[in-house]
């Protein structure tokens, strides 16, 4: 058997315990098999995954951005420190918010673009700056502002090499964001955006509350059941493996 074949007959064995049978989505998948190939439907006779996937944690029933961060995110811990550090350093509180928020595409989402789609995720919840910053931050990390002391990270050479030149279109975006009134504000989130983690620092996510609570538009139905025009996004974070 080939690795792929391993981890299906794997995932078939896994599906076999549950009480539905769990297709994933194509852009999970895609690269470790081949899109274009038809995906044998497991002929077990059970019912499809068609609401929470019973090995994830349940979320409560009108989550709030926490519980996102809680029960559906990875370790927090790089926006957290971002975001106590652009406490620290005096940022407005909304751009605190910003930095919190920066990299939940990455954090529960996608990580190819991170920054749009935080920003679209964000948009119907908070300031127009706020998710302005939020989707440009990802083009400007690529770009040095010597002015503010930002210079192109270290970690991207460690992470790309010394030679990677971005995308056009976020060469585009960054020439773009350069002559916006609120080029600052995208700037500020590569200013305070952390890669030297401390681990002895404990950073709680509640010390937030109070940020969020004041620049966070918290739907009553709960984030997802909502109908903002990104509340299909949360409700994806939230079912990963809903079959439709
Ligand atoms: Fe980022
Ligand atoms: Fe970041």
């Amino acid at each position: 058997m080939s690795m792929l074949e391993r981890a299906e007959a794997a995932e078939r064995a896994m599906s076999e315990e549950l009480d539905r049978t769990i297709v994933k989505s194509v852009i999970y998948v895609s690269g470790d098999r081949d899109p274009r190939v038809p995906l044998t439907r497991p002929d077990n006779g059970k019912l499809v995954m068609m609401g929470q996937d019973p090995r994830l944690p349940r979320m409560p029933e009108r989550p709030t951005l926490f519980d996102f961060f809680k029960y559906r995110f990875g370790p927090a811990n790089h926006l957290m420190q971002s975001a106590r550090l652009a406490q620290k350093n005096g940022v407005a509180e909304k751009l605190v918010l910003a930095c919190l928020l920066h990299d939940i595409g990455i954090a529960g989402f996608i990580r190819g673009d991170h920054g749009y789609w935080a920003a679209q995720m964000l948009e119907p919840y908070v300031d127009e700056e706020v998710s302005w910053a939020i989707r440009y931050h990802q083009a400007l990390r690529f770009f040095p502002d010597e002015s503010v002391g930002y210079a192109y990270p270290q970690m991207y050479i460690k992470l790309f090499g010394a030679d990677y030149h971005p995308d056009p279109y976020i060469q585009r975006d960054h020439q773009y964001a350069r002559e916006h009134k609120w080029y600052m504000s995208a700037r500020l989130i590569c200013i305070n955006d952390l890669y030297a983690f401390d681990p002895t620092v404990q950073v709680q996510l509640e010390e937030f509350t109070d940020v969020v609570g004041r620049h966070f538009r918290q739907p009553k139905e709960g984030l997802g059941w909502d109908a903002s025009p990104s509340a299909h996004m949360w409700r994806t974070i939230m079912m990963p493996t809903k079959y439709l």
